[in-house]
């Protein structure tokens, strides 16, 4: 496949209207409110972020699944997330650089779920009612 090269600026003008969305949003606003303080270095974090999975730069370093494991997210959270950041793309792009970052947007909130499904369920069988004591995983 073709590797489609999004400008920054595509970028920065996305995660800025995305975010200005998203602390306004009922349903998914308050965790991003009552998580994040410093906004700027929110989004500058998140620009490096799409960089560097559009592979455009490697200014991004962290471990976003970290940070969201700890958030009790749920499937409607995906879905509402996942709703307005194909919205404010195909706003801010060409629909061929949206189709490219909003599918990448799925795969990664996939992984996400998967990982934190995977979690609970480990928790649940580690100390949850029915938990099996002396299970061979760590
Ligand atoms: C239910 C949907 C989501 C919610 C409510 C959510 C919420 C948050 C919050 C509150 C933070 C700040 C965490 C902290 O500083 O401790 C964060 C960080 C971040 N989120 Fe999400 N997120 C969601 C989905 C996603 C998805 C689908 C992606 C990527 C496609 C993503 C990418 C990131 C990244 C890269 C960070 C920065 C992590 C770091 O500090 O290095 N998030 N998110």
């Amino acid at each position: 496949m073709e590797a489609v090269q999004i400008p920054a600026g595509e970028i920065s003008e996305l995660v800025d209207r995305f975010y200005a969305k998203v602390r306004l949003d009922p349903e998914i606003g308050p965790i991003f409110n009552a998580t994040i303080d410093d906004w700027p270095a929110h989004l500058s974090l998140l620009k490096n972020f799409w960089s560097t999975v559009l592979l455009t730069e490697r200014s991004y370093k962290g471990d976003p699944l970290a940070k969201h494991l700890p958030l009790s997210l749920d499937p409607p959270h995906f879905s509402r997330w996942l709703e307005l950041f194909e919205e404010t793309a195909r706003e801010v792009m060409p629909s061929e650089h949206a189709n490219t970052i909003v599918g990448k947007s799925h795969r990664i909130a996939q992984n996400f779920q998967a990982a934190i499904a995977y979690h609970r369920e480990r928790r649940f069988r580690e100390h949850g009612a029915g938990g099996a004591p002396g299970s061979s995983e760590s």
